[in-house]
């Protein structure tokens, strides 16, 4: 007999008429006692399975709840329901897995749904609704299309290490990794912890960015990426940061910071595209979710359009590019600006752009994707390309509506002298980097890179409002719990 996923038999629709199969899943709904909505994960959508009940005893047919884990045989028929264009006679049915009743009670599942809030608290269930279903199908095909994007465009996947002893962007928000007993850890002389005799010999944390390892991989392998969880205790309670997220770091030798914008650019409308005609039926649920939520919302500027909408004008759009000086006078002449409505005044060069400014430029001034480029050296990390100016770096910025920044990239400091002089303004011991000054030393060249915040793009591509509801497991300040 034919066992098919439930995804791959609606898709077939009618083509498979008078087939026998098989399904395996577990129930969204049973009504009359008969009509069972049977899930697999495979797809939003349901299959409706119609029990005979001359052919399944009492037994069994009390293992039929909502959530229990079913195996049903039958014929594929064409459904009278309008719901649906087909559905299962079913001949056989085994309970795979029953629910406990009173659990589920407790959790009240379907068919009423549930804030996400409160679905953070309850993994099981949370996996299962049509939402979460539909937005980690998405992540998938997002991870899938990321791979498949560098491929062929010859870029090589190089796994950068988790645990690491450089901090990479020299911002401090790390989570130390160390086997010391914490109450009775050796100390030096100066009555500091002795990390010399922690597991590797000095003090190490979880990797923020896989970047300056990924650079020394540019420089061998010439296009590689790195695409992994990076970690910062970052003690933001926001609806934008996670304490571990997957970041996406293309970093390719022979290019500069234009053709890192370039880069930046293809990568993100390829994703998009190809999310936009794969997960064309998850989109459309979450569209449709959107919409209902943004009905309820009083209307605001940039919101009018609907999830694909936005999309299809990311994919039809060239991104807007803006330097850091000229954003600046367009954030200073704006009303907002002027009517001190911003919550950070903008009255001269040289402050780093707020949430509010970016959201300013893309969401009001541009109504597009922007680019901001040659950003202030005081605001951006130490390996960042100086520009003639002496003042600024060849950094850039990809601000998105709703969400902000989604990518941070720059054409690094390649030359050994001005690089170390850097790092010296930041207060970064050279010898803790010897190995990345290294890179500077023997045929270094100029290079870019950047990194996308898996997360950012994926609140984009599926509207969700928070960071949290785009990653199973969300990892948060005081939350790690599962
Ligand atoms: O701008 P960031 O800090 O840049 C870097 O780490 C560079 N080393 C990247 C590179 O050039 N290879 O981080 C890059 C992106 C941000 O634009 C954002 O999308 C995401 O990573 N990001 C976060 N996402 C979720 N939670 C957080 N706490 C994040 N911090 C950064
Ligand atoms: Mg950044």
């Amino acid at each position: 007999m034919l066992e098919k996923s439930i995804a791959a038999l609606l898709e077939e629709g009618r083509k498979n008429t008078g087939e026998e199969v098989r399904v395996r899943g577990w129930v969204r709904s049973f009504r009359s006692n008969r009509f069972v909505a049977l899930n697999d994960g495979s797809a939003l959508d349901s299959i409706q399975a119609v029990i005979d009940r001359e052919r399944v005893d009492l037994q069994t047919l009390r293992g039929v709840t909502t959530a229990a884990a079913l195996m049903v045989s039958g014929t594929i028929v064409e459904s009278r329901g309008r719901e649906q264009d087909i559905e299962i006679r079913v001949r056989e049915l085994a309970v795979l897995g029953r629910a406990d009743l009173r659990a589920l009670e407790q959790t009240i599942l379907q068919p009423k749904s549930h804030s996400l809030e409160r679905l953070r608290e309850q993994a099981h269930l949370r996996l299962r609704t049509h939402t979460f279903g539909a937005v980690f199908r998405i992540r998938h095909a997002t991870s899938f299309a990321t791979h498949r994007f560098f491929h062929e465009n010859g870029f090589f996947y190089l796994h950068t290490p988790i645990i690491t002893g450089a901090d990479a962007e020299g911002a401090g928000a790390l989570f130390n990794v160390s086997t010391l007993d914490k109450k009775n850890a050796p100390l030096t002389r100066g009555g500091e912890v002795d990390y010399r005799r922690d597991f590797f010999g000095r003090e190490t944390h979880l990797s923020v960015s896989g970047q300056l390892e990924a650079e020394s991989g540019a420089l061998a392998l010439g296009k590689v990426y790195t695409f992994g969880p990076c970690f910062r205790a970052e003690n933001s309670n926001t609806s934008r940061h996670l304490a571990e997220f997957w970041m996406v770091e293309p970093e390719m030798a022979f290019c500069d910071l234009v053709g890192d914008m370039d880069w930046a650019e293809r990568f993100i409308k390829y994703v998009i595209r190809y999310v936009r005609d794969n997960c064309q039926r998850d989109l459309a649920f979450l569209d449709a979710r959107q919409a209902r939520a943004q009905s309820k919302k009083p209307a605001r500027a940039g919101s009018e359009m609907g999830l694909l909408q936005r999309l299809d004008f990311v994919l039809e759009n060239d991104f807007e590019r803006v330097s850091y000086t000229e954003a600046i006078e367009i954030l200073k002449r704006s009303q907002p600006n002027k009517q001190k409505r911003f919550q950070y005044t903008i009255d001269g060069w040289g402050a780093d752009l707020q949430g509010e400014h970016e959201r300013y430029l893309v969401e009001v001034h541009y109504s597009a994707p922007v680019i901001v480029f040659d950003y202030p050296a005081r605001i951006k990390a130490f390996y960042m390309r100086l520009n003639d100016d002496g003042k600024t770096v060849r950094a850039m910025d990809i601000l998105f509506p709703e969400v902000g920044e989604i990518a941070g990239g720059s054409q690094r400091e390649e030359r050994f002298e001005p690089l170390l002089r850097r790092m010296a303004e930041f207060g970064i011991d050279p010898r803790e980097l010897d190995w990345y000054l290294d890179t500077r030393k023997f045929g270094s060249v100029v290079h870019s890179g950047f990194g996308l915040g898996l997360e950012r793009l994926l609140m984009f591509v599926t509207g969700m409002g928070n960071i949290r509801d785009v990653i199973p497991f969300p990892r948060t300040p005081k939350n790690a719990a599962f």
